[in-house]
């Protein structure tokens, strides 16, 4: 069975695949008529003294709609006089700025839909409305702190602050949007007009379209032919910062978290940026190249401020990327295939203000299922249910904790998905039940390419009912993948999602085919949605392919994968009566997918380059929104000796998401497999992981409401330090005060950290004291192989548990620790605990108990501190409690808070006294007793308090 899926693999796939990536597989943007005309038209501008953007507004036509947040008027290009377009501006609220440009009237339309899958809602407008002033050459919009200001001739749009430009648009005058036209129609007048026609000749518009009709209505690349029915629709954008010196975002791409130069003087990449999902296997650790992924948001960012823009394009688009002025302004070009100008301005001023402006339009990561933040150990492939239990029990005997074991492609036969190999796993829900009874979950794979086979009942009702996508000619479109011929789900048909649903439910009573071998302890895996196709261009769909409602591939290929993590995420919160979080590992994403789980970074190396990658491209993605993220833990491709595979899991530890997955050539290498002494480190790390559960779990419930992420980057903590800017190897862990900087190099000892500012530092394993200062400092944090560098920054209260058991669920109601990382100070200091049952939605109901924790000297005496714990939820509105929060008023002995009235804070572990304290505590709770353990000068540790997690109660600490 094995044997004949791998085969079939080498056979339907290009002979390449999946062992090594080539690059000729993927276009460069010489190989792409639309980036070619894109880099042209900016070349030609470059060029020119006297270039100036063809549209403008009708200063007549601008009209402005109740509640005064609106505005529309007619855009017209001196290039083709009989062409129209709209514009839109509308400002929303949290001060966006909304910019839509469109054909109206014309041959057809263009594709106007990505927002309505990106977005969580029709956004709403901004109210009381805003103040407009008109002025002779344009209008301008004044709310909060800024301005928005449209000039008519040419069009330009500029979010401006304090008198500063913050975003242009058009500024450079390279915006086109390629109307739609005949075959016939006349060419483009020749390049050696273009002169005449800047001095005043519009008949003629090669100087601004180019002298030909390159790659108009046909196009080749390799043995594949693009029909290009529609001819040319591209859109391009200027879209400049001019007092930003860095920017970042538009994952995935291997690179640099500050985007480097695509063009002008200190250009790093030839190419620019792209962004057209790929099954880019093996690929390169740094490279402007797409990947399975697009996002098409970037921030600018300065001292001054942070500010970003949303260009909500799902066709294929690059991005170039230069600076005007070095460590001052960035300068973008964006250069799509298709689709309408749909553009949000995203004011800022922090960066913490972007993610929350960018939340309001696509929605956050919700709270995750709490086992999903655990260890998920996969391979490709467990073989038989045999396997699994063998795995499980490993784990067990080994001590190491663990919370899910995946299923790769062979689980099903033949590639059909839902169909268990019977042979292999003749009990998959006696399998899913054992595991389920260890407090472990199972994760299954589900590809939106179903075999072409007649007594594959998926592939027959989705055929019947019209459900699969067509080809050019209006066919299903068949092409090669695991399973052979194979066709593909079209989720752009809303029917096509409800029947997915059905196909998960576990209650009997659903129409069509039910996959009723499966139980509620079954996750799923949903791979090659970006999507890959062995046989199809670039490993993907042909872009004349068909949707529902009859748009082409090329309109909507970005965002294909999303719409499959959506439809099984939904129908795995709906699959029994009581709705339940769902887990969903998708490989593709665009704008929006952060709503229906995680992903990862794909099939990438075992290399100590590609582990230092993932960290980069993990923080990038949760710049974007994709929060819920990490990497293949050990590396898709290769056998790491024992202290990459150390390091790695330390990399994994300090992912949000923590999955250890491997080829199917690979050897095997589960933890429990190492020798001594890495087989104790790998536990080690683990049970490090499993402690900090409830560091985890705060930073997603704060992500779920304001769209911070998770791993937050040196900037986004530390804005106006610039000499953070560029540092992509360390982070925190949300807003814990956990600072972490993973070793991705060989034979190390130690780490330099940077420490941004004028605090102290505790290293989390000894203790030590590291001092920061203003305007940022070096450290050196020791770093053996068996320990991963990681500081709480001064001021922060860390709840952990410390009793890490073999799955998360089995720590439900272990008691916690509180380490108070005082101050420089040496007497302040806060944190918080958030808490629900981790599996269902009663949290938007109120049944959470939300903490915080503060520590601070009290008034009478010198030596002497409070700690105390008190409720965060009363205090707070729902809204600010969890993201799809329901309830009005929170009561404090909900039914959740009442299940865990048990849990206690076990112990106290305070680090920075300024002096050390005396023996005599007084405690004035309820006196409980207490041992004292000064492990350094500095940390003093409580014990046996006998205070509860739910209660409110405060500690003097006096000496
Ligand atoms: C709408 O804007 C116009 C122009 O700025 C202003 O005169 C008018 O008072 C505004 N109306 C409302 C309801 O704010
Ligand atoms: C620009 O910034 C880089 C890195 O942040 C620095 O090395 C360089 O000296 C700066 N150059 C100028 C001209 O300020
Ligand atoms: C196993 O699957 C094959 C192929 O679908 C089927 O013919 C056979 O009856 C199954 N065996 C069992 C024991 O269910
Ligand atoms: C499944 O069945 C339960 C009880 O039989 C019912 O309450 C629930 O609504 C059903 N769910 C679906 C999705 O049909």
């Amino acid at each position: 069975m094995l044997l004949s899926c791998f085969a079939a693999a080498l056979v339907f796939g290009q002979l390449s695949f999946p062992f090594a990536f080539d690059p000729s597989d993927f276009k460069t943007c010489p190989q792409v008529g639309f980036c070619r005309r894109g880099r042209a038209l900016a070349k030609r501008a470059t060029e020119s003294s006297q270039w100036v953007s063809p549209y403008s507004v009708r200063p007549e036509s601008v009209v402005l709609s109740p509640p005064n947040a609106s505005l529309s008027a007619q855009v017209f290009s001196s290039l083709y006089p009989g062409i129209r377009f709209e514009l839109q501006v509308d400002v929303l609220e949290h001060g966006i700025a909304r910019v839509r440009l469109d054909e109206v009237n014309g041959m057809r339309r263009r594709y106007h839909q990505a927002a309505s899958w990106a977005l969580v809602a029709e956004p709403t407008l901004m109210a009381p409305g805003v103040v407009w002033r008109f002025e002779e050459s344009g209008i301008r919009a004044l709310y909060d702190d800024v301005e928005l200001e449209i000039s008519y001739a040419p069009l330009t749009v500029k979010l401006i602050r304090a008198g500063r430009e913050e975003l242009v648009l058009n500024g450079r005058g390279l915006l086109h949007l390629e109307h739609f036209r005949t075959k016939t129609a006349a060419p483009s007048t020749a390049l050696s007009e273009y002169q005449a026609v800047l001095h005043g000749n519009t008949e003629s518009n090669g100087w601004f379209e180019g002298g030909e009709a390159d790659g108009y209505w046909e196009e080749t690349f390799k043995a594949w032919t693009d029909s290009k029915p529609k001819g040319p629709e591209s859109f391009f954008i200027d879209i400049d910062f001019p007092h930003h010196s860095h920017v970042y975002g538009i994952p995935q791409h291997a690179t640099s978290l500050s985007l480097r130069e695509t063009t002008g003087g200190n250009q790093y990449f030839s190419e620019p940026f792209r962004l057209y999902n790929n099954d880019i296997g093996g690929y390169d650790a740094d490279s402007p190249m797409s990947l399975y992924g697009s996002i098409p948001l970037m921030h600018g960012h300065s001292t001054e401020s942070t500010v970003g823009v949303f260009n909500l394009v799902a066709s294929e688009t690059w991005v170039d990327i230069f600076h005007p002025v070095l460590n001052k302004s960035t300068a973008t070009h964006w250069i799509s295939e298709s689709g309408i100008m749909d553009i949000f301005l995203l004011p800022g001023p922090t960066p913490d203000l972007v993610f929350t402006q960018y939340a309001s339009l696509t929605g956050t990561a919700p709270l995750p299922a709490y086992f999903a933040l655990g260890y998920h150990q996969s391979r490709w492939n467990y073989i038989s249910s045999q396997d699994v239990r063998d795995v499980s029990r490993r784990f067990d005997a080994e001590n190491m904790p663990m919370d899910v074991v995946w299923l790769d492609i062979q689980y099903s036969q033949g590639q059909k998905y839902f169909i268990w190999d019977n042979q292999s796993f003749p009990d998959p829900v006696e399998m899913a039940d054992e595991l389920a009874a260890a407090g472990r979950k199972v994760v299954a794979i589900i590809d939106p390419h179903l075999k072409t086979s007649n007594d594959y009942p998926i592939f027959s009702e989705a055929q019947d009912k019209g459900f699969l996508v067509k080809d050019a000619e209006g066919e299903i479109f068949v092409g090669q993948c695991w399973p052979g011929s194979s066709a593909w789900l079209d989720f752009f048909n809303p029917q096509c999602q409800n029947w997915w649903r059905g196909i998960f439910s576990l209650n009997s009573t659903a129409d069509g085919w039910r996959w009723a071998e499966s139980t509620d302890n079954t996750f799923i895996w949903n791979d090659m949605n970006e999507p890959s196709v062995f046989n199809g261009p670039e490993l993907t769909m042909p872009k004349d392919s068909v949707h529902y409602g009859g748009w082409e591939h090329r309109d909507v290929h970005n965002i294909y994968g999303m719409l499959f993590h959506k439809a099984t995420a939904s129908a795995l919160v709906h699959r029994t009566g009581t709705m339940k979080r769902p887990f969903v590992l998708s490989r593709s994403f665009y704008a929006g997918s952060q709503r229906f789980g995680a992903i990862w970074t794909g099939d990438n190396l075992g290399t100590w380059e590609h582990m230092a990658a993932g960290i980069r491209m993990i923080l990038s993605d949760g710049i974007a929104g994709m929060t819920f993220s990490g990497s293949d833990v050990g590396g898709f491709f290769g056998n790491p000796d024992p202290e990459m595979l150390v390091r790695w899991y330390q990399v994994g530890a300090f992912s949000p998401f923590f999955r250890a997955h491997a080829h199917i050539d690979t050897k095997r290498r589960e933890p429990y497999l190492s020798a001594e002494p890495y087989r104790s480190m790998l536990r080690d790390i683990l049970k490090l992981r499993y402690s900090l559960l409830p560091v985890w779990y705060n930073a997603f419930r704060e992500a779920s409401v304001s769209g911070i992420p998770v791993l937050r980057p040196q900037y986004v903590v530390f804005p106006k330090d610039s000499h953070g800017f560029e540092i992509d190897d360390q982070f925190y862990i949300g807003g814990s005060g956990l600072l972490v900087k993973p070793v991705t190099l060989p034979h190390v000892e130690s780490a330099e950290v940077y420490l941004a500012d004028d605090q102290v530092y505790y290293d989390y394993f000894d203790h030590q004291v590291h001092q920061g200062a203003m305007g940022g400092r070096y450290v050196t944090v020791s770093a053996p192989l068996a320990k991963v560098p990681l500081l709480y920054r001064g001021g922060s209260i860390v709840p952990t548990r410390l009793r890490p058991r073999l799955s998360s669920s089995l720590m439900k109601k272990d008691p916690f620790t509180l380490t108070v990382a005082l101050d420089k100070t040496g007497s302040t200091a806060s944190g918080e605990l958030y808490l629900d049952d981790g599996e269902t939605y009663t949290f938007e109901q109120g049944e959470l108990v939300w903490r915080k924790f503060i520590a601070y000297p009290s008034k009478d005496g010198q030596a002497s501190l409070i700690v105390q714990n008190h409720n965060l939820a009363s205090h707070t509105s729902a809204r600010d409690i969890v993201g799809g929060a329901k309830f009005q008023f929170y009561d404090g002995k909900n039914a959740y808070a009442r299940e865990i009235d048990s849990v206690y804070v076990e112990q106290i572990i305070i680090l920075g006294l300024k002096e050390e304290p005396k023996r005599d505590l007084e405690i004035d709770y309820r006196g409980g007793s207490y041992g004292m353990n000064n492990v350094l000068s500095s940390s003093l540790t409580i014990k046996n308090l006998g205070v509860r997690v739910v209660d409110d109660w405060q500690i003097l600490v006096q000496w």
